[in-house]
């Protein structure tokens, strides 16, 4: 009998095992443990040993029934633990992986600094405003001083659109004509800038495209001097640039301004002593500004007399280009997903 104890306790022990799931483990109990069992079948023997034999068989088969009981806890532990973690990792979502592998797109880099421009004004307490693209030739040359025929008309290669009488009617050469706008529709003191695309008949090359963007600024109150212009360019350029880059005024001409200036700043690249990219003047050209006209104000009805005002215009593309060291404009329309994702 203890031999047959032995063995049954040795193949018990490799049936538990070798149970790979809960539900085989179960099947294993019941057929070393059950009412079927050879355990049990033992048992019932124990009734023809004689009582002294009957004790001590009792005794081993009581000790391997309780050995086998305890081997089958310790693989019923070890089964679950391990369906749990199965089941957790099978469940598991993995939230990292789905935003990292669906790529989404942002803002072009020419919005984006768009963006940027108009909240740095915007904190400088000014207004945004926007005009139509398709210009009439009265807003965006006559009421700016630029009368037909006048030689600074060359200043700007105009695309014409065929509407209404020849050369009547254009894609916007420059923002300026929103400033006319601007004045029709309301009263000074006025404190706005307007940005948007313009148009001129260019071939492409690195510094030119034949479709640009550009931010107008107009400010129109009482005493307004060019002080105040020279000022708030300074102001927007440190906070656009940083604190280490400064503008400078140079006399030029407009016909819509008088005085007129360029607005250059220190080179972004060198700081100002000197590069490439500046051609070793240390300063960057970043746009025109100056007095409005007299004639500007008598264009919508407004008495020079009584208001002063200041206006500048300049690029965005090129702003963007300078800000992040890119050397041609081109770049920014040919869509290449390599160059945009960057910005
Ligand atoms: N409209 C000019 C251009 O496109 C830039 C400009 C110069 C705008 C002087 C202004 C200004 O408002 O005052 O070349």
């Amino acid at each position: 009998m203890i031999d047959d104890l032995d063995r049954i306790e040795q193949q018990g022990r490799e049936r538990i095992a070798s149970a790979a799931t809960l539900d085989e483990l179960r099947g294993v109990e019941a057929a070393i443990l059950g009412k079927r069992s050879e355990l049990a079948t033992l048992k019932k023997c124990l009734a023809d040993l004689l009582p002294d034999e009957r004790r001590q068989a009792g005794q081993a088969l009581n000790a391997v029934r309780s050995r086998l009981a305890a081997a089958l806890a310790d693989r019923r532990h070890e089964l679950e633990d391990r369906e749990r973690a199965e089941r957790f990792s099978a469940e598991r979502l993995d939230l990292t992986e789905l935003t990292e592998r669906r790529r989404r797109g942002h803002l072009h880099l020419v919005t984006q600094t768009r963006d940027r421009l108009e909240d740095l004004f915007i904190g400088m307490g000014f207004t945004v405003a926007e005009g139509p693209e398709v210009e009439t030739d009265w807003y965006n040359f006559e009421a700016l001083n630029i009368p037909p025929a006048h030689p600074a008309r060359g200043m700007w290669d105009t695309l014409y659109v065929e509407h209404g009488a020849e050369q009547s009617t254009l894609l916007r050469t420059h923002t300026s004509p929103v400033q006319i706008r601007v004045l029709q529709a309301q009263q000074p003191p006025i404190y706005s800038v307007m940005p948007g695309r313009v148009y001129r008949r260019d071939t492409p090359d690195a510094s030119h495209l034949p479709v640009f963007h550009q931010i107008e600024g107009l400010v129109v109150d009482r005493g307004i001097s060019m002080a105040h212009l020279a000022g708030t360019l300074e102001a927007f350029t440190s906070a656009y640039f940083g604190g280490s880059i400064h503008s400078r005024l140079r006399p030029s001409y407009f016909p819509f301004t008088e005085p007129s200036a360029e607005y250059d700043i220190n080179c972004i690249i060198c700081e100002g002593s000197g590069c490439r990219t500046c051609g070793q003047t240390g300063w960057l050209e970043l746009g025109g500004c100056g007095m409005v006209h007299p004639n500007v104000f008598a264009a919508v009805g407004l008495d020079p007399e009584e208001w002063t005002g200041f206006a500048f215009g300049f690029g965005i593309d090129r702003l963007a280009l300078m800000r992040h060291g890119i050397d041609d404009l081109r770049e920014l329309f040919t869509n290449d997903v390599r160059f945009l994702e960057q910005f």
